[in-house]
């Protein structure tokens, strides 16, 4: 195992049943995530980079099985930010030092690409770099939005797993989804993806695959998370994610994908305290505040207890400053972009 260990940080390159044993083996955890700590550090380096989250509508038209944001929904309170409200944000976003904002909503056609562009560029001119999560659209639309200046695209594959995905993701096709995901790159945008760990049926040979499609689609940015289970939906009754296999996936991860830029996502911290910060020293090194207020902030759930809504923007930020001290790092102030090593 050791020595699987010192291939990977070495070469960045492990077979699917290497991968598959790296993550099956809990024992090895500690020496796995030092390895990715390491790769971290002599790659990213000791930086972390805050991206302000602001989280501008509620409204979906999706029904993933596991997300309370579904459309199948009809308890969760759906909310749209205007325009005006979502700019202010980014300005609040600008004003705690934050250089990327990440706007995100759930599938809403409301949000036409044209009312899109006019935000995006409004956001431009307070020289922020702008990060889309609004799901699946048109080739059209995505370049639309390139050129009004949007700089990233996350969107998760969620799963490699063509049939888990139909299954989990009711009416989405896995191709339309690497369709949206090559459509991204063409467009010269940063793009992030990523999966969610411990849906109900994963397997770990398709956690490996989910990693191996990471890599040969180069991705900027991976962003995983545990499976959180929300009562208002179908799969209430299922058991969380295991923490400790989403700290082995990160640090695969980021053995796999040196340069990546890899968030420590709230749902890590939603399922245990502090492991944002284990993860952070598992390869991770975003974090993305949310700055998000008042009853939107409550209201976007996609899974229950989510860490920090109670918390204003400016007091997660100060948290999260004085957290980073003690473990040797520090907030890193640039808009992030991926650092391409040759
Ligand atoms: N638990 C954890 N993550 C979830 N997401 C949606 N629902 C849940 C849940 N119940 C994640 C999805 C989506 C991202 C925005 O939130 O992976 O891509
Ligand atoms: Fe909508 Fe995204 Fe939730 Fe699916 S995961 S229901 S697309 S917000």
């Amino acid at each position: 195992m050791k020595s699987l260990i010192q291939k990977a940080e070495q070469l960045h390159t492990l077979s699917k049943w290497e991968i598959v044993s790296l993550l099956k083996n809990s024992s090895e955890e500690e020496s796995l995530c030092a390895a990715a700590d390491r790769v971290r550090h002599g790659f990213v380096g000791d930086g972390v980079l805050l991206r302000g989250l602001i989280e501008f509508s509620s409204y979906c038209r999706r029904n993933c099985c596991y997300c309370g944001l579904r459309s199948g929904n009809f308890k969760v309170h759906r909310f749209r930010l205007d325009e005006d409200e979502i700019v202010k944000l980014a300005m609040k976003a600008k004003n705690c030092g934050y250089q990327t904002v990440v706007l995100q909503s759930g599938e809403d056609e409301y949000f036409t690409a044209k009312r899109l562009c006019d935000i995006v560029e409004k956001i431009k001119k307070l020289d922020l770099a702008v990060t889309l999560s609004i799901g699946e659209r048109p080739t059209e639309e995505y370049r639309f939005l390139r050129e009004a200046g949007a700089d990233r695209f996350l969107l998760r594959i969620e799963t490699t797993d063509a049939d888990l995905y139909k299954k989990h993701d009711p009416g989405m096709s896995h191709t339309d989804r690497l369709r949206c995901l090559d459509d991204l790159r063409k467009l010269g945008y940063e793009v992030g993806t990523g999966s969610l760990i411990g849906l109900p049926g994963q397997t770990i040979e398709s956690l490996a695959d989910d990693i191996l499609y990471f890599k040969s689609f180069d991705a900027d940015m991976v962003g995983i998370g545990p499976f959180i289970p929300n009562d208002e939906t179908p799969l209430k009754d299922a058991p969380a994610g295991d923490i400790h296999l989403v700290l082995r996936m990160l640090a695969v991860i980021r053995l796999l994908l040196p340069e990546a830029n890899i968030p420590a996502t709230t749902a890590m911290e939603t399922l245990l305290p502090k492991a944002r910060m284990l993860a952070l020293q598992a390869g991770a090194n975003v974090i993305m505040p949310n700055v998000t207020e008042g009853k939107a902030r409550e209201s976007y759930a996609l899974y229950p207890g989510k860490a920090d809504v109670a918390d204003t923007p400016e007091v997660c930020g100060e948290i999260l400053r004085e957290q980073l001290k003690k473990i040797g790092r520090f907030v890193e102030n640039s808009k992030g972009f991926r650092q391409h090593r040759n």
